[in-house]
């Protein structure tokens, strides 16, 4: 078995002085299964390595953050070189027009950008400027997993304490007439959504029809492009699909972990951000880091990445050689209907379902303590373009073994004596519990 210790030992330290022992919920030590949660050390290409040594093909990489691959040296460089020169200034850097220059050249759609560091910066500014240009309140958001840690979506959340009634109502995706009941009311600011997810793509005519409505209605239509953007395609899912959002919102790959985001539009809302209006001005979007230099310079680098490489066509070469490879495991081991990889090719997930054909956490705890014992490290298996062909067989070798001990559980109806430790819980609930830890004396 491989040994997790000193990962334990630092994971306890965490605890005693950051709260949940991590800084982002969804890779909080109860989204793995017990004992097994490494803390890392290092990466390079898609791969990762523990504080007890251990080495990982690891999936999902920065919460889809990065793209071309751990310590991906064009980036790096372009950053380091700009960090040299300077990093924050009083007044604004060429670097801000040129990155500005490059982003719009991607995101023909919209005129202007401003640029920020989380991708939650990006959309709650689209919140305060759909509200100041319709003087309505309501933010319609579509039932997808998550736009942003502010209020006005957390407060939506199971996990909602500290905040105050919110004005956002939901609806369902790929629902015209869901989403034309709730603009009937006239409240509503502006539609969010992803104009696709992994395993939603729009129906023929939906997003056409979600523009038209907001049209009909004056709400702004804003696509959060968080995930889509640089993993649909550059330009985003605006660019795959041909429908053109008033906002949009970027952020997570922009700078191949380097911290950026956007927020990007039509000239005549973003304005009300700038000097060159008579009407009240929007505080759209001011934050001590927006333009430091690191950042844009690697998302300079990232851009051209994107012109001369195709990574798209690399991280979807390997998702579809993923998705072929581990379903036909599955198969083999005769658990196709219990293991799946579903999904776009450069957002795969699995589906870990029980005996009864059920999702079951538990049963995706026991999938993800056998991928992590068989070097594998991943909530989904969404790909870089760093996943090469060695990477991929070593997945696929580890989900041979790892379906080994599923179909066992399926057979029993099962996992117990084959997990070891609690099943994960979602990121975002209302109680610690069932995943509660103990508080332990401070020496
Ligand atoms: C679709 C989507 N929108 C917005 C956000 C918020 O981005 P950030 O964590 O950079 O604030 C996320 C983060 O996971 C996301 O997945």
């Amino acid at each position: 078995m491989r040994d997790f210790t000193r990962s334990a030992e630092i994971q306890a330290r965490l605890h005693d002085l950051v709260p949940g022992g991590a800084h982002t919920y969804a890779r909080g030590v109860d989204q793995y299964p017990e004992s097994m949660a490494p803390v890392l050390v290092r990466g390079k290409g898609a791969r990762v390595w523990d504080a007890d040594g251990n080495e990982f093909v690891e999936y999902g990489m920065g919460l889809r953050s990065v793209t071309l691959g751990h310590g991906y040296e064009p980036v790096l460089r372009a950053a380091a070189e700009a960090a040299a020169d300077g990093m924050s200034f009083s007044r604004p850097t060429e670097l801000e027009l040129l990155a500005a220059q490059d982003f719009l050249d991607l995101v023909p759609g919209a005129d202007m950008v401003k640029f920020a560091k989380n991708g939650s910066d990006a959309t709650t500014a689209a919140v305060r400027l759909a509200r100041a240009v319709t003087g309505r309140t309501t933010v319609a958001v579509c039932d997808q997993p998550f736009f942003s840690v502010d209020d006005w979506f957390i407060g939506t959340t199971e996990m909602s304490g500290g905040i105050p009634a919110v004005d956002t109502v939901t609806f369902p995706y790929n629902d015209l007439d869901a989403l034309a009941t709730i603009l009937a009311s006239g409240t509503v600011a502006a539609v969010f959504l992803e104009a696709a997810t992994a395993l939603a793509e729009p129906l023929s005519g939906y997003l056409e029809g979600v523009r038209a409505l907001c049209d009909r209605h004056a709400t702004l239509l804003v696509f959060d492009e968080m995930i889509t953007g640089f993993r649909w395609s550059a330009g985003g899912a605006q660019a795959v699909y041909g429908v053109t959002p008033d906002l949009s919102c970027w952020g997570k790959a922009m700078g191949n972990g380097f911290p950026l985001s956007a927020l990007a539009g039509k000239r005549e809302y973003m304005e009300l951000g700038g000097l060159r209006t008579d009407r009240d001005r929007v505080f759209l979007l001011s934050t001590t880091h927006g333009p430091e230099t690191a950042a844009l310079a690697a998302f300079r680098a990232v851009v051209r990445a994107y012109r001369t490489e195709d990574p798209i066509a690399r991280m979807e070469e390997a998702g579809r050689a993923l998705a072929d490879g581990v379903n036909a495991v599955a198969a083999a081991h005769g658990i196709a209907d219990h293991l799946q990889v579903r999904g776009r090719p450069s957002c795969l997930i699995f589906r870990t379902l029980d005996a009864e054909g059920l999702p079951s956490q538990a049963f995706r705890t026991l999938f993800l303590q056998e991928l992590l014992e068989h070097g594998v490290l991943g909530q989904s298996f969404v790909t870089s373009a760093a996943h090469d062909a060695d990477a991929v067989a070593d997945t696929v070798s580890a989900c041979a073994e790892a379906a080994r001990v599923y179909r066992r559980a399926i057979e029993r109806g099962r996992v117990d004596g084959l997990l070891r430790g609690r099943p994960v819980a979602p990121a975002l609930r209302r109680t610690a519990a069932p995943r509660r830890i103990e508080e332990r004396t401070l020496p």
